[in-house]
């Protein structure tokens, strides 16, 4: 047996539900404030360079003072100064205690079930979550590692995700909005239920981001984000995170991150930093714009459904605008007449364009049953509201007069 070293290999983590720790930096800072000056302050932590930006340093190790003195970063797997600033501004902005980079939102789902799981542990989730996620819960996991997945019955009724929960549950996760079905979940009651079992509530804030949903004030413990979505904006970062409590980031850090080299690249790193600083002025005309396509779409004669946590017909309006400040840059609306539809809907936009992602500056659509939801069952998707005719809309910056002109001509040929 080698000793263990408590430096490279940290205890588990355990979590307290009686015990929420407080954001490190900024935290009585107002939320702009933090998104321009949390994690670096020219004249604080490079006195020497008194640079305006924070550096991008794209040095992979860390040399030694002395012998004895390790210095942190020690080697680039684990942290670079310019991650190291990119993590203490997401904690910030979230209200948490510290965060850790992924080399993407997915990945830093995988490192976190992977840390917190032990075979014959289970995961208590939904339909409602994204594509690359339902994967990783319904096959990769089980399959691989023996950590099953329980997906509630029905969302909305706390007392579904109490009666999924056991002995051998470590976490549940919610994504709320949800993709693409903008399916609004209750944060406080879920996490008022994983409470009272003594296990730790995750949400995926990546639809709403922190600039309109602070899931961690419901009674949240963990958060994790796709950063490649609206926190970078423009589908030039590939990015996650994980924010939570100290001890959870650093034991995927140490237990995790450290053996597959995982978190973001200093440029990324640098670039998202630069991007968080408009995320406010950027989640207002994505919510605005959305808004407005919504409206439009929702009195089209040849829609069927638009899901929009901002619209009042959304049957989680009245929770939305509990939980939420503002609707958000994503909706989904369903055409009659399925797959042809959808198809004949797309392939006619001329300015809207047809991509997996969302959260860029531009408007960007695509079809979920065909591309990112086409391993669920038929039955999975039609209880996740992944109809044959669903689109899904990313709303962008643009003149919203132009987005739903362009949406009017296609709708123009079904
Ligand atoms: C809600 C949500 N969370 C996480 C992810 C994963 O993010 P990434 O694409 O950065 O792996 C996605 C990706 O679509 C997502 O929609």
């Amino acid at each position: 047996m080698h000793e263990k070293k408590q430096f490279f290999i940290r205890d588990p983590w355990a979590f307290d539900p009686s015990f929420k720790k407080p954001a490190k930096t900024g935290d009585s800072l107002g939320f702009e404030t933090r998104s321009l000056h949390a994690g670096f302050r020219p004249s604080d932590d490079l006195e020497h360079l008194r640079a305006f930006v924070p550096p991008i340093v794209p040095s992979m190790t860390y040399p030694y003072k002395n012998f004895d003195e390790i210095p942190y970063p020690v080697y680039g797997r684990t942290k670079t100064p310019t991650a190291d600033i990119l993590e203490q501004r997401l904690a910030a902005l979230e209200g948490g205690q510290a965060a850790v980079t992924a080399g993407s939102g997915s990945q830093a789902l995988f490192n976190l079930i992977f840390t917190i799981a032990r075979p014959g542990d289970n995961i208590v989730t939904s339909l409602n979550i994204f594509g690359e996620g339902y994967k990783q819960a319904a096959s990769i996991f089980p399959e691989r590692c023996n950590v099953q997945f329980r997906f509630v019955e029905n969302p909305s009724d706390p007392r579904s995700w109490d009666k999924e929960i056991d002995s051998k549950t470590r976490m549940v996760w919610v994504e709320t909005p949800s993709n693409p079905a903008l399916f609004v979940t209750d944060i406080q009651a879920v996490a008022d239920v994983a409470h009272s079992h003594k296990i730790p509530l995750m949400v995926d804030n990546t639809t709403a981001t922190a600039a309109i949903q602070r899931p961690l004030e419901l009674g949240a413990d963990i958060i994790l984000l796709s950063i490649t979505k609206f926190l970078a904006g423009n589908a030039t970062v590939l990015g996650g995170a994980i924010v939570g409590p100290e001890d959870l980031t650093e034991d995927i850090r140490w237990n995790t991150t450290e053996f597959v080299g995982a978190i973001m690249q200093p440029f990324d790193s640098w670039m998202t930093l630069q991007y968080l600083e408009t995320l406010s002025l950027r989640m207002e005309k994505h919510s605005a714009n959305t808004q407005k396509v919504a409206e439009f779409l929702s009195q089209h004669p040849k829609i069927k459904l638009v899901n929009y946590p901002g619209l009042k017909t959304h049957p989680q309006y009245e929770l939305a605008k509990k939980q939420m400040t503002a609707g958000g840059g994503m909706l989904s609306f369903v055409v009659d007449g399925g797959i042809p539809s959808a198809r004949t809907v797309m392939d006619s936009f001329k300015l809207i364009i047809h991509a997996v992602t969302f959260g860029t500056s531009r408007t960007i659509c695509m079809h979920p049953r065909s591309i990112t939801h086409e391993h669920m069952t038929q039955a999975e998707r039609d209880k996740a509201g992944i109809d044959d005719g669903l689109i899904r809309l990313s709303v962008g910056l643009e003149c919203s007069e132009d987005i739903i002109a362009d949406l009017d001509q296609a709708l123009a040929k079904l």
